[in-house]
């Protein structure tokens, strides 16, 4: 009986071992994408922060399969992560199109405020079947506007002139300080024409906490935003001297960037150059930032973000995050940022995650970079704090996972050219470095690595090397 026994006991292994690889493989892309889903709808919700989130539940289907995941990931090509419908230009535009231009709508050329033109013309293309919304070549000073949809049908804005911000900061105060232009849950909409946003920033930035460190931190305008939006294409504009960030998508699904030009000066506070939040399916290319803060920041509940020939500097770099902030919890999945030139920048490509917060931050893929006297090229800063004051350690944190940093090359303007600081409780997971060769820009030291918690796995030639 007792030999029997024996005999059994390997195929009880095996069974068990089946069954397990069967329920739990098409669980787990289940899991993950029901998690990342619900979160959504919660936040779309207006939930947000107030939801409770037990961040301890993860680690217990992180670990079996996620090798098989990572390799399908690693496997992906970029041009298969997002499957964005292309807004066909010529096809989009019916031939029985109205152009509305914001003249027609303007008391005379010299008023003191366009806002009011603007937003009747807006009211007028929104309402029409089929029309192009006009921004004539002339320069335009606006008020706080907002471009509210659904609209009858696909719109086309084409911005051929200035469109400068009212400097007078009252004008902001009435209902919203956060925001100058923004479009607001439009669909099929397409902005192009090769004019340029002027946010008109300086007493904005004079009167920042950043800037004045007697003064409150308040908030100041985002130059141009998109909310709620589907189906959009922003094409061929200049975006400079914003009040805080340039340009910010959020809450919106299947976006195209491209052929942007994002400047203003590089101690300007908090000019972020693109920001990325709450948004699915959306490819920023051929773009060149220089401004104050990210070049590109992507923050919680984005998923399918596409960054391909971006150039950036001077700024911050190209960020994911700053998630967690406040104990909040966040996501981010799915980020390929493919082929970028970074110069002399603070950070290269980082990753911040604030401590206390939960979360995940995971499938990211950083490749075919290159970097010119950039002070941080690579850095996952898991203890990021941007208080006044120091920040307390907390056990709770984002889990960053499933990193890819693929054909990075260039120069680092410190000495630590790779930093992962990960999180002492939740180590950063499946960390990939191939053919990395970081170089210090000037002096005799050799550019280091520095590593906390980190599990690392390495490919090609990379250097510096994690001690
Ligand atoms: C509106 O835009 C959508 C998405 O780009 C497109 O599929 C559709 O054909 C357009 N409609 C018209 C009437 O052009
Ligand atoms: C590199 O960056 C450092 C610090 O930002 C700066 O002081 C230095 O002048 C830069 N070197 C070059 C060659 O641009």
């Amino acid at each position: 009986m007792a030999l029997q026994g024996l005999h059994l006991y390997p195929f009880f292994i095996i069974l068990l071992l089946l069954l397990s690889i069967i329920i739990i493989i098409p669980s787990y892309d289940c899991l993950q994408g029901d998690t990342l889903n619900h979160y959504l709808e919660e936040e779309e919700e207006g939930g947000g922060e107030a939801f409770g989130y037990d961040s301890q539940a993860y680690p217990s289907y992180f670990s079996p399969i996620e090798d098989g995941q990572f390799k399908d990931f690693i496997k992906l090509r970029s041009t298969n992560v997002l499957n964005l419908k292309i807004f066909d230009k010529v096809g989009s535009i019916p031939t029985s199109v109205k152009t509305v231009s914001v003249d027609d709508f303007r008391a005379n050329s010299n008023d003191i405020d366009d806002a009011e033109a603007f937003q009747k013309a807006w009211v007028e293309a929104c309402s029409s079947k089929g029309a192009v919304l006009v921004v004539p070549k002339n320069r335009y000073l606006v008020k706080p506007v907002r471009f509210s949809g659904p609209c009858k049908s696909n719109l086309t804005v084409r911005i051929y002139g200035t469109i400068e911000a009212s400097d007078d900061r009252s004008d902001y105060e009435k209902d919203d300080r956060r925001h100058w232009l923004v479009f607001d849950q439009v669909q099929n909409l397409l902005v192009e024409g090769g004019g340029t946003i002027d946010g008109n920033g300086k007493i904005w930035w004079k009167n920042s906490c950043k800037v004045d460190k007697d003064l409150p931190c308040k908030d100041a305008p985002t130059a141009l935003t998109f909310h709620k939006c589907q189906n959009l294409v922003v094409d061929n504009l200049k975006i400079q001297n914003a009040q805080q960030m340039h340009l910010s998508f959020q809450s919106s699904k299947d976006v195209q960037v491209s052929n942007l030009i994002v400047t203003s000066p590089k101690d300007s506070p908090n000019t972020d150059g693109i920001h990325v939040t709450h948004t699915q399916n959306i490819q920023i290319t051929n773009s060149v930032i220089a401004t104050g803060d990210d070049c590109i920041s992507i923050a919680s509940g984005s998923q399918n973000v596409q960054a391909m020939d971006i150039t950036c500097g001077p700024g911050h770099g190209i960020s994911i995050g700053s998630l967690g902030s406040g104990n909040s919890r966040a996501y981010v999945s799915g980020v390929t940022i493919d082929g970028a030139k970074l110069s002399g920048t603070s950070n290269g490509v980082r990753i911040k995650t604030w401590q206390g917060g939960s979360g995940i931050a995971s499938n990211i893929k950083f490749q075919n970079i290159e970097m010119q006297n950039v002070s941080n090229p690579i850095i996952i800063d898991q203890y990021y704090c941007d208080n006044h004051k120091s920040c307390k350690e907390q056990r709770s944190a984002i889990q960053v996972k499933n990193v890819v940093y693929k054909n990075i090359k260039g120069t680092s303007a410190s000495n630590v050219a790779i930093k992962f600081d990960c999180s002492k409780t939740y180590p950063c997971q499946g960390i990939l470095m191939q053919d990395v060769i970081l170089e210090r820009e000037a002096g005799d030291h050799k550019a280091k690595a520095l590593c906390n918690n980190v599990n690392l796995a390495e490919m090609g030639v990379v250097s510096p090397h994690c001690p």
